[in-house]
């Protein structure tokens, strides 16, 4: 997903380095308090991460983004009314293990990564060996991988990438939308899950660890 360029976000962006930091060497928190920390990688505009973080002012939270112009949307409610527990960052996903220390993450999101479809294109997917190595290096050990997308085939092939990497599936939903589980229960959506949602597609996730509960 493209976004259309914004006129504005540059400089939106540039007048708060206090709450977005664009394509940092290393990311350098700068939360009201000390608290574990979760990731969403690919936020998009940002509907997900900033619920989030309003529902669980006990966790700090990252917003990831490549696009300046979805993330500058962010921004402006993140500006408009600030939540001390949400921090922005304009960067690409490839080189996580520059951005945060070992063990620094206690939750990743990926919600709704582009599917990258062509099998010349796989190394660009979200869940490919290349970016499951940098997550396992930045997650605690008890730390959770969670992914929601509409699309059947990268779920699947989510699955197996994970599953080579011994993973261990707490939950999985084939339909997240009518299950009863606690997960879907207090569910937060995406602006894609809200568009796929209503149009009567079935959501899939998985919360996964790279250490079972029985290691
Ligand atoms: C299909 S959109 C989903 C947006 C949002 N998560 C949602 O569910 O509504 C995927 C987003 O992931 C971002 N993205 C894709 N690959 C990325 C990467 N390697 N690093 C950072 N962001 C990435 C894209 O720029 C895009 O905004």
């Amino acid at each position: 997903m493209r976004l259309r360029n914004k006129p504005w976000a540059k400089e939106l962006i540039a007048q708060h380095p206090e709450l977005i930091q664009v394509q940092p060497s290393h990311f350098h928190p700068n939360f009201e308090k000390a608290q574990p920390l979760r990731l969403e990688i690919g936020t998009g505009k940002g509907q997900f991460i900033y619920t989030m973080a309003q529902q669980h002012p006990n966790m700090n939270f990252i917003a990831l983004e490549m696009q300046e112009s979805a993330l500058a949307v962010l921004l402006k409610q993140q500006v408009a009314t600030p939540l001390p527990n949400l921090q922005l960052l304009v960067a690409n996903a490839d080189h996580l293990v520059d951005l945060f220390s070992d063990d620094q993450v206690s939750e990743i999101y990926l919600n709704f990564s582009d599917p990258w479809p062509k099998t010349r294109h796989e190394k660009r997917r979200l869940t490919y060996a290349s970016f499951l190595t940098q997550y396992r290096r930045i997650l605690t050990p008890t730390g959770v991988l969670q992914l929601k997308t509409d699309n059947r085939h990268f779920f699947e092939y989510s699955l197996m990438s994970m599953n080579h990497f011994g993973m261990h599936f707490a939950e999985l939903s084939l339909d997240l939308h009518h299950d009863t589980t606690a997960w879907a229960m207090t569910n937060v959506t995406t602006e894609y899950e809200d568009k796929f949602a209503a149009k009567g597609q079935p959501i899939y996730g998985v919360r996964a660890t790279f250490e079972s509960p029985l290691d």
